[in-house]
């Protein structure tokens, strides 16, 4: 089948190749057949080690598509389904799982993340994140394979995988916007329009759009955002919609430590700063031990938008069904598998929200 494989990290082209296998299907496992992948920029990030991934590793991690084959024991899905892949899903018996902090349950990464689940010939393959849904087929565990609706798009799916739910999340679940509140997204890619949309949802009175694009800056307007600068023009912006106090909260949707640092400074006394990008191991971020107190911000993380998938992708089904999240315009491209270099410079580039597959 064919499949998208980082050969080494430090590449900046995938392999598309055709005769990459899987194994066969255990208990508690589902083959899908991925009609629809998205790529987000954490693919980008396994390719230049900003995000740790063994290699050689089929990339991908949004992906939708059929259940085609199910293992004995599991009941959640039957063949015929249509199913969004979750990259994080959860075992339920954790200390994480049992507080309810579904998206924090490392067994699925423990588990899939470092157990290669590809070949070709002989070789062993990994999928990202213990993913890989740049491939036709793929084997998971079925708690990751959560069943949506028939007239769901499978472009829809794939996005709702990754970057709608980290961003719709974010604002949502982890920082929970309250109605009136005023709010700054740093990062205009699918995660942060997603963050501008979970804020309009939540009821977000200003929400002010950075990113150095221009084009992303008119991409986050029709999106919701009500203000919006390249990063020098934010301190008047702050100064004119916050009275120069700051937002109440900030959404760090790039994963630098410079904007890391400045959606913290954005944010008033007692606001709220999340950071949702991916950042490197290696880069610090630094904060003086006086202004962590004084302040008393909240500066949290953000990991798939502290999603619990099972309930939180039809949520985020059912607000695109009532017209109140748009997802069909964050799709700026769709092409085949075999495009997908074109895919990764044009997100290089900084002008797409979300390209989707198909194979
Ligand atoms: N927390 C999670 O669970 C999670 C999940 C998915 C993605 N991510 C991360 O979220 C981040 C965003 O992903 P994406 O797919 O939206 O990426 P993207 O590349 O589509 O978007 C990033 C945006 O940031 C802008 N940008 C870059 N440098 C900037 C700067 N210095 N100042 C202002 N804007 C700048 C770019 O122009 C672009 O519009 C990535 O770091 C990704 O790895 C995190
Ligand atoms: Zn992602
Ligand atoms: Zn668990």
């Amino acid at each position: 089948m064919r499949a998208a494989i980082l050969r080494n990290v430090g590449d900046t082209k995938l392999d598309v190749v055709d005769d990459v296998s899987i194994g066969q299907v255990g208990p508690n496992q589902v083959k899908i057949a991925i009609k629809s992948a998205g790529l987000c920029h954490s693919d980008l990030s396994a390719m230049n080690g900003t995000i740790m991934q063994p290699v050689p590793a089929v990339l991908g991690h949004e992906g939708c598509g059929d259940v085609i084959e199910i293992g004995q024991n599991v009941t959640n899905v039957s063949v015929g389904d249509k199913v969004i892949v979750a990259w994080n899903a959860s075992c339920g018996n954790c200390n994480a799982c049992i507080r309810g902090e579904y998206h924090l349950c490392l067994q699925f990464l423990i588990s899939q993340g470092y157990v290669p689940h590809f070949k070709e010939g002989d070789t062993d393959i990994f999928g990202f994140a213990g993913n890989g849904t740049f491939s036709e087929e793929m084997i998971i565990p079925d708690k990751a394979a959560i069943k949506i609706p028939n007239e769901i798009s499978y472009e829809v799916g794939a996005l709702i995988g990754c970057g709608v739910m980290t961003g719709v999340g974010a604002a949502l679940n982890t920082a929970k916007v309250v109605p009136g509140s005023s709010v700054a997204v740093f990062g205009c890619g699918g995660v942060g329009i997603s963050a501008i949309q979970g804020a309009k949802i939540a009821g977000a009175a200003e929400i002010i759009a950075i990113d150095t694009q221009d084009s992303k800056l008119e991409d986050a307007k029709r999106f919701g955002a009500t203000h919006s600068t390249k990063p020098d023009g934010l301190k008047a912006v702050l100064d004119s919609v916050t009275q120069g106090e700051g937002t109440d909260y900030a959404f760090e949707c790039i994963g630098l430590p410079a904007t890391i640092r400045s959606a913290y400074d954005s944010v008033r006394r007692g606001g709220t700063a999340v950071v949702v990008g991916a950042g490197r191991m290696d880069q610090m971020v630094e904060f003086n031990a006086f202004e962590l107190f004084f302040q008393e911000k909240k500066f949290i993380g953000s990991y798939y938008g502290s999603a619990n998938v099972r309930r939180d992708f039809l949520r985020l089904i059912r607000l695109y069904q009532a017209k109140r999240l748009d997802l069909d315009s964050m799709i700026s491209a769709k092409m085949d598998i075999s495009e997908i270099n074109t895919a990764l410079d044009n997100l290089r580039s900084g002008n797409v929200i979300r390209q989707v597959f198909t194979f």
